[in-house]
């Protein structure tokens, strides 16, 4: 990471950002790992260790001869992995006595309201900048924070300098997780008793979700298996970083694992490897990732989680050396997808690992025509409680398929800060 001015990074710049205590989890860099404070561990209890099934009624479906397990995140209070990264955010900064509100940003909601009920248990208030689209297509999501206790604010908004000039330009603007982010930093910058969160990308709250990974190493180990062909969805790559990072050290050398994005948002895919912030307006630390650029707005998709311009800097970097594969579908290819597995497995997972599923079938189609015996294993992280209504609009033809013209993502990258490096 840099300085947002391009100086090498020290914790004085993350302070507005992050709450004290968890800077320092964000710059260690020799300990293999922390401990979890017993506050933590308690509410975890209430519903980890999550379940790691096997879907073989869609294996049985497909005819193929892989063995498909995944790790169910659904069944937190709000049904979301974010949980995992909200209630230690949300314990480190009630240590803080100077914090009395977390202000961050979310897209579909299910960020926002797991901060919100954390907050709620560590007696925090919390702000969310709700990406605009979002906040009018996603109304449950906006519905359960504020039933929570949450203020949502659509974003962008009149409230910061950062949203009136964007509403200025474009009055119209859906609005995204760059922008929203733009607007919380500086909103918690201008206030003594408030502290930013996030949700996603930072180190640490990949190191909160490795709970999800170090479950299912042993969880597959006692199934008598490991996986050939790991799959997850990436947005930031929070629920990515959580499943993988512990399952990679002792990984078979022909493991594969894969990164699955949106067509629209093809971080991985068609970004570059570049320095750049992680908001749109260019108030954060910049970050070493791959980037589609900080002023990048996707279409507007119904996976909000998908629509983010960057991918954290430690899945960037295993991309950059290869260890990691990535692959980008289209919403119908992963709207069909999660319908597939709800009619066959009974559940129905959220927009953003429907694309994950949409690489599950594909991979697994893959070994029913070579007659393969792979372990696939995917991350199912979220049900779709919040977002059914989209699942409906897609089942009555009212979901239009998206596409990215590549002069799009040229537009974007001409705004990369100009460093040397990049
Ligand atoms: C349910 C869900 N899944 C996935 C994502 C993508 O983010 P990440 O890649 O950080 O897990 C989000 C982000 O908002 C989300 O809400």
């Amino acid at each position: 990471m840099m300085s947002a001015s391009g100086f090498s990074l020290s914790s004085h710049d993350l302070q507005s950002f992050t709450p004290s205590s968890i800077i320092l989890q964000e710059l260690e860099r020799k300990q293999q790992s922390v401990p979890i404070p017993r506050e933590i561990r308690e509410i975890y209890s209430n519903w980890r260790p999550t379940p790691l099934y096997r879907a073989e009624r869609l294996e049985k479906s497909l005819g193929t001869s892989a063995r498909i397990y995944y790790k169910y995140e659904g069944g937190s209070s709000i049904g979301s992995h974010e949980m995992n990264t909200a209630i230690a955010q949300a314990y480190y900064a009630s240590q803080d006595k100077n914090v009395k509100c977390i202000v961050t940003a979310t897209g579909n909601g299910e960020w926002g309201a797991s901060l919100a009920t954390s907050c709620n248990f560590f007696g925090i208030t919390c702000k969310v900048y709700m990406v605009r689209d979002s906040y009018e297509e996603k109304v449950f999501g906006r519905y359960l924070m504020e039933i929570l206790g949450a203020e949502v604010v659509p974003s962008p908004s009149d409230r910061t300098s950062v949203g009136r000039k964007l509403l200025a330009q474009n009055p119209e603007s859906p609005g995204s997780l760059s922008i929203a982010l733009s607007e919380a930093f500086n909103e918690a910058n201008n206030r003594d008793d408030a502290t930013f969160s996030w949700g996603t990308v930072m180190n640490y709250v990949l190191m909160h979700q490795t709970v999800i990974g170090l479950e299912a190493r042993e969880q597959i180990r006692k199934a008598g298996d490991y996986p050939d062909i790991i799959i997850c969805a990436v947005g930031g790559g929070s629920a990515f970083g959580g499943l993988v990072f512990p399952l990679y050290p002792n990984r078979k050398p022909d493991t594969r694992i894969i990164a699955v994005e949106a067509n629209v948002c093809p971080s991985l895919s068609k970004g570059r490897y570049a320095y750049d912030y992680a908001d749109a307006e260019g108030l954060s630390p910049m970050l070493k990732m791959y980037t589609l650029g900080h002023s990048f707005i996707p279409p507007g998709i119904r996976a909000g989680g998908m629509r983010y311009h960057g991918i954290s800097p430690l899945i960037s970097a295993m991309y950059r050396e290869k260890q990691i594969e990535a692959k980008a579908y289209t919403q119908r290819q992963a709207f069909e997808a999660a319908i597939t597995f709800a009619r066959t497995e009974g559940l129905m997972a959220s927009p953003e690992t429907a694309y994950a599923l949409a690489a599950v079938i594909d991979e697994s189609l893959k070994c029913k025509k070579q007659n393969d015996r792979k372990n696939i294993l995917f991350l199912l992280d979220a049900s779709s409680n919040l977002d059914l209504s989209s699942f409906k609009d897609f089942i009555e033809g009212a979901v239009k398929e998206q596409t990215l013209p590549e002069k799009h993502i040229q537009e974007a990258l001409e705004y990369l800060p100009k460093l040397l490096e990049n």
